[in-house]
């Protein structure tokens, strides 16, 4: 069993006025690493190797060298994410780790919900508004990923999107295989069994210690594959795949790749152009700050036209208001994904939304995200916590899973302590956003470790 020096050590060696701590074989947690650094005491480090026993850890390699990023100048400091915490009065009582499931209720969507309403409320009936916020929508989304509005669909939910995408094959052409994964979330599953019947073969890459070895997608994706279906990070454990060596992959085998990145979205820099995505969604309640109702279609203006959606409506053609019922007229972009009449309440809420995380910038929430990890998975390693999530922060989105016995249960518990964070499956989910402080994680971590111990 190896040593750890904690912060509590360096407490320790501070109150015994010494200036150095001699160690061998240990792991220095992160807040040790920073403390030691602000009162000036050395860690000598006598046949040093910093390896830890996780089974996600490659023993190969250091910590910092699998961390490898300093995250001296994040553009996010503590400061600014204390002031980001204004805008979100649930923040002021509660620590929301529960993102990855529910974001919290930002003033400036409440306002945008509220509007709607207002406006429902005077002008009675407005749809040249309320259509133009589903057009400004899907704008913001377009923003997010580095798309055109007009490569952009609106839907309701991501399985909603996916079974348009799964609708706008082709099922007379030769190639049947569709390959997904074991990290999917169950939906994109369910879709793809379920078109079956059309002659489809669903093969799934299997998820080995929490991962998915990009390997087997060489293995999986054959000239027989008419699309790879992906998430971009694992609900379960936050484990980020790598989208752009993966479509490499993809088209070289002459697949289309669908992206879900409901679990990426807001934290996570996209660009769906450098990362040669044909096709993306993602719902707007999690990391975008929306609420339930909304979801949005990337499809690319370069396989667009192999596409024709068999879920379908008036709002999917190139005139909506031609009424011509004898004509199934597409429309010449994305907007063929769209079906009946667009979700405007909820156009309203996830614009605000996804305004604000455009204004912080995902780059920057990605580089605040990865350094929560660090401190995260840290923590949990010092207190002794079961992490089933990679340890390389650029290897995970915003979620480090803990198991635990009865996540659910823990959950309440958390709860009870005002701690929103989320069970799935046998783990308990700490899902920070840009606006989660280094104390936030610090009080969630304690909190858990006293509740596991009980
Ligand atoms: C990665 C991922 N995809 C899809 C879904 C389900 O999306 P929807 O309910 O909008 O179909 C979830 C829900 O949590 C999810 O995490």
């Amino acid at each position: 069993m190896k040593t750890i020096i904690t912060a509590w050590d360096i407490e320790n060696a501070r109150a015994n006025c010494k200036k150095e701590i001699v160690v061998e074989d240990a792991i220095i947690t992160e807040m040790a690493k920073d403390l030691a650094e602000k009162l000036n005491i050395k860690i000598i480090t006598k046949g040093f190797d910093e390896k830890l026993t996780n089974k996600y850890y490659d023993s190969e390699k250091s910590f910092d060298e699998q961390s490898r990023y300093t995250y001296k100048d994040l553009k996010i400091t503590e400061e600014i994410a204390l002031k980001w915490k204004e805008e979100f009065p649930i923040l002021k009582d509660i620590i929301h780790v529960g993102n990855c499931s529910q974001g919290p209720q930002a003033k400036r969507v409440r306002k945008a919900i509220e509007n709607y309403l207002d406006n429902w409320l005077t002008v009675g009936m407005d749809w040249d508004y309320w259509v133009q916020e589903t057009i400004k929508a899907k704008e913001e989304f377009a923003k997010l990923i580095n798309a055109e509005p007009s490569e952009i669909a609106i839907s309701t939910s991501v399985s909603e999107a996916t079974a348009s995408v799964a609708s706008a094959l082709n099922p007379h052409i030769n190639k049947k295989k569709i390959v997904t994964t074991e990290a999917d979330f169950p939906t994109i599953g369910h879709i793809w069994l379920a078109h079956q019947k059309y002659g489809y073969k669903v093969e799934f890459v299997p998820v080995r210690n929490g991962e998915i070895d990009i390997n087997d997608y060489e293995k999986y994706i054959d000239n027989d594959t008419i699309l790879t279906s992906i998430t971009h990070v694992y609900y379960q454990n936050g484990f980020k795949q790598d989208i752009e060596k993966i479509a490499e992959i993809a088209h070289r085998k002459g697949s289309m790749v669908y992206v879900d990145a409901y679990q990426s979205m807001g934290t996570v820099h996209i660009d769906v152009k450098k990362m040669k995505i044909d096709m993306l969604s993602s719902g707007n309640l999690k990391y975008l700050l929306g609420i339930p109702g909304i979801a949005f279609l990337y499809i690319s203006k370069e396989v667009l036209p192999y596409l024709k959606p068999a879920v379908t409506g008036w709002f999917g053609q190139e005139n909506p208001f031609s009424f011509q019922i004898r004509y199934l007229d597409y429309a010449g972009d994305a907007r063929r994904f769209d079906t009946g009449t667009p979700p405007v309440l909820t156009s309203f809420a996830a614009r605000a939304g996804m305004q604000i995380i455009n204004e912080v910038g995902t780059q920057n929430i990605q580089e605040r995200i990865e350094m929560l990890s660090k401190h995260t998975i840290n923590g949990a390693l010092e207190r002794g916590l079961d992490l089933a999530s990679p340890l390389d922060p650029k290897k995970k989105g915003s979620t480090t899973s803990i198991k635990v016995n009865d996540p659910h249960h823990v959950e309440e518990l958390l709860k009870e302590r005002k701690i929103i964070a989320s069970a799935r499956g046998n783990v308990i989910r700490i899902a920070p956003h840009f606006f989660t402080t280094k104390n936030d994680i610090d009080i969630v971590l304690d909190e858990l470790k006293t509740i596991v111990t009980r």
